[in-house]
Formats: structure tokens, sequence, C-alpha cells
């Protein structure tokens, strides 16, 4: 009896948009985009927008040239100004200075290299060998970053989130993140846990006249909810 019923719940599917706030279209939003810049829509929060260019690493500033779209990766400059030190530039976490071997006591001289793709190795001031921890962050939301017998690993994080009723995306800037998208099939309830979809970005209730599950968007004061999270940025409206 109760497939029966599910059934001609399914059955009877109109559409999902009833109660829905509509502060947005991609199309709208994306008439916003400009050569840097592209805009997506959250329907309730309105249009936000990601910068196309990203910067290659931690070693580089990035900026975009608005008539061409043109990504222009700059080299940081590192100088810290400090004769004592030598500076460098790691692209995991950018610029750092250690002491140099100008120290007229010390010659640092040691091969400290302890054949581990994990550590960074160096020689100190104290002519003591350093090992710190390599930080493979890639700032990249898109990976989970790890350590292995081959050095730096990268894994692709999948954002699949099971849910028909999103598209799932992935930025490098922000990870994760999931567009509403019109859903036709209705979810049958009897109480509001059933309409649990383990979206942080929305609320659930069972409408106990229809018996059909309700999800609104989580209110973030205007801005979109993403990956589970309120986004914090520029909202064009
Ligand atoms: C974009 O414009 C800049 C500045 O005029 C120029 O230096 C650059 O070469 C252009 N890039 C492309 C791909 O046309
Ligand atoms: C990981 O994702 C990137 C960007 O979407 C893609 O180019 C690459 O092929 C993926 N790698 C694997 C192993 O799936």
């Amino acid at each position: 009896m109760k497939s029966i019923i599910i059934l001609s719940f399914i059955l009877s599917i109109i559409s999902f948009s009833n109660g829905t706030i509509v502060k947005c279209t991609s199309a709208s939003c994306s008439s916003l985009n400009n050569n840097c810049v592209n805009h997506y829509c959250n329907p309730r929060a309105g249009c936000y927008g990601i910068d196309k260019c990203v910067r290659i690493d931690a070693c580089h500033i990035v900026s975009c040239d608005l008539n061409n779209g043109s990504c222009i990766n700059t080299k940081a400059n590192c100088d810290d100004g400090d004769p004592c030190t030598d500076d460098f530039c790691h692209n995991g976490y950018g610029c750092f200075s250690l002491p140099n071997n100008k120290h007229p006591s010390v010659i640092c001289q040691k091969n400290c290299n302890d054949n581990n793709p994990c550590t960074d190795d160096f020689c100190d001031f104290t002519n003591t060998c350093q090992h710190t921890l390599k930080n493979c962050e890639d700032n990249d939301f898109c990976t989970i970053d790890s350590c292995g017998p081959n050095g730096c690993v990268h894994t692709n994080i999948s954002c699949d989130d099971n849910d028909p009723c999103t598209s799932d995306f992935c930025s490098i800037m922000y990870g994760c993140y999931h567009e509403q998208i019109e859903c036709s099939i209705k979810v049958p309830c009897s109480t509001d846990i059933e309409c649990n979809r383990y979206n942080l970005c929305e609320t659930y209730t069972c409408d106990l006249i229809s018996n059909i599950c309700k999800y609104s968007t989580k209110f973030c004061n205007g801005f979109p909810c993403i990956n589970n999270e309120c986004m914090t940025g520029v909202i064009y409206n």
C-alpha cells in the first residue's frame, strides 16, 4: 500500500518551483560576466562572482587584464631587505627567509638531505640540519593534499552530493558548491527527519497537509550558501 502511495506521489509531479524565491537566473547572472569574472546564480541569494584568474602558486600574485581576460601571474618579491638572511620562495607557502652564512663565525657546509620526500631540508646558521615537514598545500580547494613516498599528492575530491535537485561543481577557490535546480520529484514524508538531505545550506520540514517535504535555502545575510557554508563576498543584484 505504501509503495502505491509513493508511486502516486512521484506520478503527480508538477514542479518544484512553488514557494521558491527566484532572485536570479543563470542567464541574468551571466549577463554580468566580464573577461575577468564569471557570475553564477544562487536563486535565493542572488548573483555572485568568481574570478577567472588564479595565481599559479604561492610565489606569484595574479591580476587580470579586463580588455582581453589575460591572466598575469607576477613573481612575488621576497626580498625582506635584511642582509643577514637569504630569501626564498616555496610554491606552497610563499616567501620565507633563512639566516645566511654571512654570520662571521659559522660556515654551514653540511649536506642535510634526509632522502625523505616529505621534508624540506636545510642547514641553519648554527651548522645544524633542519627538517621541516613539506607543505603540500596547493591552494586548490578541489583537492586533498597529502604526502607519500613520491612526495606531494593532490587527490581530487568528489562533489557529488547524491541530491538529484542540485548540480554539483568544484571551484578551486571555494571547493564544492551545489546549484539548486528545478526538481520535479516530490519527496513524500510523514515526519521532518525523513526530509533531511544532509545539506546544511537548506532547511527542511515535512508539510503534514500534503505529506511532501518542503525545502528552503538557509538565510546567510544575503550571501550564497555554498558547500554547507555561508559565503562572504560581493553580491550583485
Ligand atoms: C592582453 O592585453 C595586454 C595589454 O594590452 C597584452 O600585453 C597582452 O599580450 C594581451 N593578451 C592577449 C592574449 O591578447
Ligand atoms: C582532477 O581534476 C582536474 C580538474 O577538474 C582534472 O583536470 C584532472 O584530470 C583530475 N584528475 C584525476 C586523476 O581525476
